[in-house]
């Protein structure tokens, strides 16, 4: 059975999408900084779930998933990089810079996901997906109402995480190329707006006019 890790998966949406992952039947490890914090955040889900730290995760995944903020790219991906050669790696991050979240910041790169791809280099298979899920919706039980944007330069690797995203009962749609994460990061600052305006409890986004 493939083994899915996930770095920083003692936080918001890691912990959502390994409790959905483990619900549903799959090998899930979470990952963090502090082995005792991973096995902890675990033991609180249950569901076989087990923890270590982000090295040994990275280490014992076939599909890797990173959940850390922003600012904790970097040196998360340049801890994980020499460990996921090869496999199929799931960049979750949206480029928000604090105090300003409800505007687009891209950043220099052009999207997070194109920094980590320099940050990981060329044998990860990079895809970037969940910009758009709210995690506290994720983390309870029930279908949430939003698609999965999935992005990469690599088909069969996209086709990998929609099946991940079907497994924790969402859809998930080919958004092409790795580049095209932009679109998805920068829709996040949206949502937040939209929240914020219309006092949403995690607005999503569904692609309108496909089977
Ligand atoms: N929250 C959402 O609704 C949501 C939705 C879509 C996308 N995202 C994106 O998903 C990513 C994770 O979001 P989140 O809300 O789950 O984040 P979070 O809960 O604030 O943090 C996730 C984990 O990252 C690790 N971390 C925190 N600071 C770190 C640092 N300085 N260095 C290394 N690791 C650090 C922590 O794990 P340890 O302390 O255990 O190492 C933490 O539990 C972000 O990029 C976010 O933009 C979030």
């Amino acid at each position: 059975m493939t083994t899915i890790a996930i770095i920083g998966g003692t936080g918001h949406l890691g912990s959502a999408i390994a409790w959905r992952l483990a619900k549903a039947g799959r090998r899930v490890i979470i990952g963090s900084r502090a082995a005792e914090s991973a096995q902890a955040k675990a033991a609180e889900l249950g569901h076989g779930l087990a923890g270590m730290s982000n090295a040994d995760a990275a280490r014992a995944g076939d599909i890797v998933i990173v959940t850390v903020p922003f600012s904790a790219q970097e040196v998360t991906l340049r801890e994980i990089a020499p460990l996921v050669a090869g496999k199929i790696v799931v960049e979750t991050t949206v480029p928000l810079v604090p105090p300003k979240v409800m505007r687009v910041q891209l950043p220099a790169e052009g999207s997070a996901a194109a920094r980590a791809a320099a940050l990981l280099g060329p044998d990860a298979r990079l895809v970037s997906a969940f910009h758009n899920v709210a995690a506290h919706r994720l983390a309870e039980e029930g279908t949430v109402d939003c698609d999965v944007l999935v992005f990469g330069d690599e088909k069969d690797a996209r086709e990998q995480v929609i099946e991940l995203a079907r497994a924790m009962d969402l859809r998930g749609v080919h958004g092409g190329a790795l580049v095209n994460s932009a679109a998805a990061e920068a829709m996040t600052s949206l949502l937040i707006f939209i929240n914020k305006t219309y006092q949403a409890d995690g607005a999503g986004v569904r692609i309108t006019g496909i089977a």
